[in-house]
């Protein structure tokens, strides 16, 4: 590389619309306040395998629409070993970098904190991912994607659950964190939302159904929070069908939540963030997280975005209540 300053990045943990937009404004900032950037590839996994390619203006064009993100991603249990993360750490300090910015979920959070906490090495930490579920943001980049992207599917069902006369049940991605199924629930109309998680009550559950059908309802949608493990929907299914008499079929929408070209905001905050992140390296941060908080963009200690944020506003389930009456 070409200057004395430069950073790394790199993706980890289940991609998200929007990290091409992050990457790509990452690169461009750091451009602009004559930092040389190293894209790591396959997140932490990269630094263990040496795998690093150094991105200039051109290498971040043409991707601020696509969904995914091009250095690739990976979960890598290893890196949560203390060995591991001392060879990631001497290979940045062989780079030369002031610092590393990870782009991901709770877990990259974690990493990056270790990172920092054993080898002083300065992070900057860019919230990413489609559960909207880490601790002190109230956004992260792909949660917008992920549930327009729901709800253009669940419209879909909608048209196929009226025309026959049908209950479906549509179990989304969001882990525990309930943030995409109460959004879905109260966006596409559907009758009710089952968490997993949660207490959950069967019977209300068939009787805001059979309520619906009886005031002339042609059809229902009831959508499953995917909780800890996905295709908990089918054990619904059943006991829908055997203690409460109700027919349904199930819908598990999986991945395709996590693809697909960033929506608007998703851009904007990748956008907004990555341009943090390299500012907040630049003047000398050594441990950030890029926020929104009260609507407001700012900087965060990492220390205060490490748990994952598992709830909602609950009067959110009352207001599916009332609207789907
Ligand atoms: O954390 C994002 C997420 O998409 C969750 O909603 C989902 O439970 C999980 O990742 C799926 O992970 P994987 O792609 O590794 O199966």
């Amino acid at each position: 590389m070409s200057k004395n300053r430069s950073i790394a990045v790199l993706c980890s943990g289940g991609d998200g619309p929007g990290m091409n937009a992050a990457l790509r404004s990452v690169v461009r900032s750091a451009y602009k306040a004559g930092i040389d950037v190293y894209g790591v590839y396959k997140g932490y996994e990269g630094l263990l395998e040496r795998s690093v390619v150094p991105l200039d203006l051109a290498s971040v064009g043409n991707i601020i629409q696509r969904g995914g993100t091009f250095i690739y991603t990976s979960r890598s249990p290893r890196f949560m070993e203390p060995a591991h993360r001392a060879a990631a750490a001497a290979y940045l300090k062989e780079l030369g970098v002031m610092g590393l910015i990870v782009i991901g979920g709770n877990g990259s959070f974690n990493g990056a904190h270790l990172l920092h906490k054993e080898w002083g090495m300065p992070v900057a930490c860019i919230p990413g991912t489609i559960d909207n579920d880490i601790e002190g943001t109230e956004f992260t980049i792909g949660f917008d994607t992920a549930t327009n992207t729901a709800v253009e599917a669940i419209d879909k069902i909608r048209d196929t659950a009226t025309s026959h006369e049908r209950t479906f049940l549509v179990e989304v991605m969001g882990r525990s964190a309930g943030g995409i199924a109460i959004t879905v629930a109260i966006t596409t109309g559907a009758e009710a939302v089952i968490f997993p998680d949660r207490n959950v009550d069967l019977s209300q559950v068939a009787s805001a159904v059979t309520r619906g059908v009886a005031r002339g309802k042609k059809s229902s949608i009831i959508i499953v929070a995917e909780g800890e493990k996905e295709g908990l929907g089918h054990g619904y299914q059943k006991i829908l069908r055997e203690t409460y008499g109700l027919d349904t079929r199930l819908c598990i929408l999986g991945h395709i939540q996590r693809g697909g070209n960033p929506s608007a905001r998703d851009r904007f905050l990748g956008s907004i963030m990555g341009q943090m992140a390299v500012q907040a390296l630049h003047e000398g941060q050594t441990a950030v997280a890029t926020v929104v908080r009260q609507g407001q963009f700012t900087l965060a200690p990492l220390v205060e975005c490490l748990n994952k944020r598992n709830d909602f506003d609950k009067s959110l389930v009352e207001l599916l209540d009332t609207l789907a009456l």
